[in-house]
């Protein structure tokens, strides 16, 4: 079959602040168990960021050049000898897998196993804005966290991405939230269903709030360490932002030495964490097509909405990137392909 090359954004190489160039690369290989997806729009998130800063390159061994971007919606084109879960003209959302990002473009193969329908009462940059924040917050409060009905849980950074998820993931379960965000945000983060809204600005999260049984940290070493007196014991205090800790390193397969710096980096965190009797662990959201299945049944039921920022045109990607690096967003922002 004849490989046409597509408009993509991507680095030569990495370097912190660089722009991503506009280039054309060939269409990705289709492997058995792969779909082809026409990219729509494409969510744009601070991980994009930091691998063109080369901050994951001891744990994400890329090829270059490389096209970055870590969410789409679209619908399928073509699909694999051993796809059974898609057709062509499926439309559907997806993260496609650390391994095999590269959304900033006009086609990408993902695995099956990565890809869910989109959901019906969305937008394909809504659904774009979706699935790597929304996997995120279910691996902490679903897998991980084990959130009950009745629990406490803070979630930090409430108007972010993530954060925006969150809350109302948690709400859905029967969780007490609260969450921190500027005076700005207030009104956002309280129509999102949160019960305690700490504005960061006048109030410290940690002398309001006690007694919690999860805590949900997006932010700094500051943040993750006063997090402990918010917290009772038996506590989770679970981590996107790092430091990352030793069982993380073996799952992600990391070299012994790796494992090491880990352990050293996160020992501070670990130790002071376990003198409280609270568990503290790291996690790196994965792709998975099934718990983004139970997603788009939450959007479409109208559990959970997107909250979108901004939506920049496909030329402006590089402008997109920019506004997340503020650190400002109020939610999503996204990137229209087609
Ligand atoms: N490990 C993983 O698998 C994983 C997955 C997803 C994200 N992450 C990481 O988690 C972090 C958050 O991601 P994101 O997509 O949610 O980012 P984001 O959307 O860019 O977050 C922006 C939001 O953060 C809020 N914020 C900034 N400083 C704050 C503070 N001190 N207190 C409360 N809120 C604050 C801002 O609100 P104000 O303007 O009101 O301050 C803004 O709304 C990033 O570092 C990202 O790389 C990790």
């Amino acid at each position: 079959m004849k490989v046409s090359p597509m408009k993509s954004f991507l680095i030569d190489r990495y370097k912190k602040g660089g722009a991503l160039r506009l280039g054309e690369m060939s269409e990705p290989k289709l492997r058995e168990n792969d779909v082809m997806v026409e990219i729509h729009a494409a969510g744009v998130n601070p991980v994009d960021s930091k691998i063109r800063d080369g901050e994951f390159k001891l744990i994400l061994r890329y090829r270059l050049p490389l096209i970055l971007g870590s969410d789409l919606a679209g619908v399928v084109t073509r699909v694999g000898s051993k796809v059974t879960r898609f057709s062509p003209g499926d439309e559907v959302y997806a993260h496609p897998g650390q391994d095999r990002i590269g959304t900033f473009a006009e086609f990408i193969a993902i695995d099956q196993a990565n890809v869910a329908l989109k959901p019906k009462n969305l937008t394909m940059e809504e659904a774009a804005s979706i699935p790597l924040v929304a996997l995120t917050a279910w691996q902490v409060l679903v897998e991980r966290a084990n959130l009950q009905k009745g629990q406490k849980v803070l979630i930090h950074a409430g108007s972010g991405g993530v954060g925006t998820i969150a809350i109302q993931l948690a709400k859905h379960l029967g969780a007490y939230v609260a969450t921190t965000t500027s005076t700005a945000n207030v009104a956002l983060v309280k129509s999102l269903g949160a019960d305690v809204v700490v504005d960061y600005k006048n109030d410290d999260f940690e002398k309001v709030l006690q007694g919690y049984d999860v805590v949900l940290n997006s932010l700094g070493k500051d943040t993750l360490e006063k997090s402990l007196g918010v917290l009772k014991p038996g506590g989770k205090l679970i981590s996107i932002s790092g430091p990352p800790d030793p069982d993380f390193a073996k799952e992600n397969g990391s070299g012994w030495l790796l494992q090491q710096v880990m352990r050293l980096l996160s020992s501070g965190i670990r130790r002071k964490s376990k003198r409280r009797g609270i568990n503290y662990s790291f996690l790196f959201m994965t792709a998975n097509g099934r718990q983004l299945g139970k997603i788009t049944s939450l959007i479409e039921a109208g559990d959970i909405r997107p909250v979108m920022d901004r939506v920049f045109p496909f030329e402006k990607t590089n402008e997109a990137l920019a506004y997340v690096e503020t650190g400002r967003a109020k939610g999503k922002v996204v990137v229209t392909v087609k």
